[in-house]
């Protein structure tokens, strides 16, 4: 008994010292694999030192005792007296592991919420923001901006804000096209200088990038599941499930002759995420 009971409490021990250890490296972020390991070598130790406790600690025959005429004889609760003051070591070790136990159980809890702090930060408001600032030269995805007299009629190019190469929302399909064929509102074709449109390249469904330009029929599609914009609409959707027009990006032509955007998309980018309930 006595040797189970040591093999219950350095389980436990072991338990909550990796477990102390996991919050330490989680914390310094040392490695991922070692968090790993330490939650295992927790968990185990916890698993062993329960399983310990049940087999060896735990009386497992059933017992019946006579309720005995009350109340007992002198001479038996002098017997109850002297077992209970002799089996104090019992009582002292049992208390021990019992601490041991709901403090190895409250540390393991603790380490349930680590996964929460990998979360990351909150979004805030860059879902509705992409890095288009009024003035930002428009750039090619070698970072070469874009002069107003660059693209011919039926020519498109992905561009970016200048500093920005590569970001991912900001991401937009320049298009020039014949500017007597847009049918545009009067605001919006005040953001087509020249004939040139640029929308949003991230399709308005679930997000691919809406790369390909059918020069024709002047319409924008997405490869994933083949939704269609019309370029001279606003990039409204014709056919596809995309819900609603790629975002239009207001252009200028600045005095310098590079094209530059008025400003931000005037709507978030991506699929409808902010008009659900
Ligand atoms: S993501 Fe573009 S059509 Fe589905």
């Amino acid at each position: 008994m006595n040797r189970a009971w040591s093999w219950v409490a350095i389980s436990l021990i072991v338990s909550i010292v990796s477990t102390i250890a996991l919050f330490v490296l989680y914390a310094l972020r040392v490695s991922r694999y070692a968090d790993v390991a330490l939650l295992a070598v927790a968990l185990g130790s916890f698993a062993v030192a329960l399983g310990a406790w049940g087999k060896y600690l735990l009386p497992d025959e059933a017992v019946v005792e006579d309720r005995p005429p009350e109340p007992s004889p002198p001479s038996e609760r002098e017997a109850a007296q002297e077992a209970f003051v002799g089996g104090k070591d019992e009582i002292t070790r049992r208390l021990v592991l019992s601490s041991l136990l709901a403090t190895g159980a409250g540390a393991l809890g603790l380490a349930a919420l680590l996964p929460l702090r990998s979360l990351g930060p909150r979004p805030g408001t860059a879902l509705f923001h992409t890095h288009w600032r009024h003035g930002a030269r428009l750039v090619r995805d070698d970072g070469r901006a874009i002069r107003s007299d660059e693209l011919e009629v039926g020519s498109v190019a992905t561009v970016f804000p200048e500093g920005y190469v590569g970001d991912a929302d900001a991401q937009a399909m320049l298009v020039r096209v014949r500017p007597d064929l847009l049918r545009l509102s009067p605001q919006r074709l005040a953001w087509a200088p020249l004939g040139y449109v640029a929308y949003s390249k991230v399709c308005t469904h679930v997000g691919c990038p809406v790369a390909l330009y059918r020069q024709s029929t002047h319409e924008l599609r997405c490869p994933c599941h083949q939704s269609t914009f019309d370029v001279l609409r606003g990039a409204a959707p014709v056919s596809g499930p995309a819900p609603r027009p790629l975002p239009q990006l207001p252009l200028t032509v600045g005095r310098d002759g590079f094209l530059r955007a008025r400003g931000d998309f005037p709507e978030p980018i991506g699929p409808s995420f902010w008009t659900r309930a």
